[in-house]
């Protein structure tokens, strides 16, 4: 395919030379996002060529219909039987969004209703506990996308965390976790959000009844549980039968899947630590991203543009992981979210005709957050025999009063991708040693191992602040790449096969444990590690 014969002549092009050769690289190739973000891509492997036949493809694979799609009906998770809407549950009151001929917009601001009622009586301390306290903790119980998003935008935004509420999650089956926050918070003045799309989930169940029970040790009255436990789910009948009052329980539908369900009641948690006013401006933020998807030419459009780099980068130049480095540290959980957002959606190797597909597909995600993983890892991304194509995420103004760290952290975030793209050549590196004194020999000698090659790409998205608003958008900007690159990969984003047959086989493994006697009807490793863990229990 013609973007196949272009590699070569790309490749053979550094970003050094790009630059010079092109002084309005940087005006040509960073977009705007209204007045609040900007994303430069001009720090890519790439041309305006490029791009044009990488519109021309998304055309070819009816990129445009397909956006449409994900506005009203569709079957995107057709081996489900699901729709994927959850764009739906950030549209204005008075929108439309068609599902089967119905509108869902009223019934998610029915939702987005009861969850700022119930958010303004806990801020009011008119929720009061079994000793008539008002709650002082909230503890989300939940698991993948039903901790992932609100655990990340609670922390992401601590800052308007001004509702005297401290906001807990409960995800791993670890009961370390639970025995940790269950330290620090009062049983008499503790809210439990049970967060479960299925409510079946082990892991959220069985940290649920832990609670429930640690919560029944400190009160002795079950009829104290409703005052302590709402639930966030899909699944009624369940969650009554664990003792929750379904007038406390917040909806969502199966039309969101669990990743892309911040938006929902699973935002709740959110909700209750910043004030519903604020989960509305995250509402906001991420709608505008949806505008901006749905009405900007591809040419202009971030989140497509994005995911058609990232299929050049993956398919073309054959790079296998993206990093995600946000240069705050209120967003140390966000490289964790998008690895659930795009490596559950997009790790799949069998099309949407049922074919095993013969290109790659879902890179590997991963990152932390600067100036942190430049003390760690940033040696590879610099000399590895890896490329990495790195996003950075930055934010102008700070919340807190520190302008010397302000200063130094986005000096640095701009530092890295300087220095991957245009590194240091062999001259550079012998005059800097010859200015240390040091002799030929020497000179010599250690110059090739600080070489740094550079012409790697990175991007860098840009905001004025980390508000609600932005976070919205960055948050919606990555789920419309995930989304774009299912749309370019045929692939079905919205589905979850995969982590399944864990599932079962668990199942069956914890039957086993809960037994001394020798097992040997597993494979032999299994046996041989099930009888080790018995013989040290
Ligand atoms: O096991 C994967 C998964 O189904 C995710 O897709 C989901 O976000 C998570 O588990 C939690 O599921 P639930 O919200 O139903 O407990």
């Amino acid at each position: 395919m013609a973007l196949q014969e272009l590699k070569q002549q790309e490749q053979a092009m550094s970003l050094s030379q790009r630059f010079a050769e092109d002084p309005a690289r940087f005006s040509r190739f960073c977009f705007a996002f209204g007045e609040h973000m900007r994303v430069d891509l001009s720090r890519q492997h790439w041309s305006s060529e490029v791009l044009a036949l990488l519109c021309e493809l998304a055309r070819n694979m009816k990129l445009r219909p397909a956006i449409e799609a994900l506005f009203g009906d569709n079957l995107f998770n057709h081996t489900e039987g699901r729709a994927a809407l959850h764009t739906a549950l950030r549209m204005p009151a008075g929108a439309s969004a068609a599902l089967n001929g119905v509108n869902v917009v009223p019934l998610v601001h029915a939702e987005l209703a009861r969850m700022r009622t119930f958010c303004e009586r806990v801020h009011a301390g008119d929720w009061l506990g079994f000793t008539n306290l008002p709650m002082t903790d909230v503890v989300n119980i939940g698991i993948g996308g039903s901790d992932l998003g609100p655990a990340m935008v609670a922390e992401a935004l601590a800052p308007y965390q001004d509702k005297g509420i401290r906001v807990h999650f409960v995800s791993n089956m670890d009961g370390a976790q639970l025995a940790s926050v269950l330290a620090v918070v009062d049983p008499a003045r503790t809210l439990f959000v049970i967060s479960s799309k299925t409510f079946t989930t082990d892991e959220t169940m069985t940290n649920a009844r832990a609670a429930r029970a640690w919560l029944l040790a400190a009160c002795d009255d079950p009829a104290q549980v409703k005052k302590h436990f709402v639930a966030v789910s899909t699944n009624g009948p369940a969650v009554q039968a664990f003792g929750i009052d379904t007038e406390h329980m917040f909806e969502f539908w199966d039309w969101v899947g669990g990743r892309f369900s911040l938006w929902s009641a699973i935002g709740l948690p959110v909700a209750l630590a910043v004030g519903f006013d604020r989960f509305e401006q995250l509402l906001a933020g991420a709608h505008e991203m949806d505008e901006h998807l749905r009405h900007t030419p591809f040419e202009q459009n971030i989140p497509v543009l994005l995911a058609l780099l990232s299929i050049w980068n993956i398919n073309v130049l054959g790079l296998q992981s993206e990093g995600v480095f946000p240069y705050s540290h209120h967003l140390t959980r966000f490289p964790a979210y998008l690895q659930q957002l795009n490596m559950e959606s997009n790790g799949k190797g069998v099309d949407n005709a049922g074919e095993k597909t013969t290109y790659n597909t879902g890179p590997v995600v991963w990152g932390e957050v600067g100036t942190n993983g430049q003390h760690a890892f940033f040696q590879l991304l610099h000399q590895g025999s890896q490329v990495v194509p790195a996003d950075f995420i930055g934010f102008a103004r700070s919340h807190y009063n520190y302008p010397e760290h302000q200063r130094k952290l986005l000096g640095n975030m701009l530092a890295q991708a300087q220095a991957l793209a245009f590194g240091k050549n062999q001259p550079q590196v012998e005059t800097e040693l010859a200015a240390e004194g040091l002799n030929a020999e020497t000179i010599s000698r250690l110059a090739p191992y600080k070489v740094m090659d550079g012409n790697r790409p990175s991007t860098t998205i840009l905001c004025d602040e980390l508000t609600p608003y932005n976070l919205g958008a960055l948050i919606a900007m990555y789920e419309h790449k995930t989304f774009v690159q299912g749309i370019m990969w045929n692939i079905n984003s919205f589905d979850q096969w995969g982590v399944e047959l864990g599932k079962k086989l668990a199942a069956r493994l914890i039957t086993d444990l809960s037994s001394d006697e020798v097992t040997t009807t597993h494979d032999g490793a299994t046996n041989g590690l099930l009888a080790q863990i018995k013989a040290w229990k």
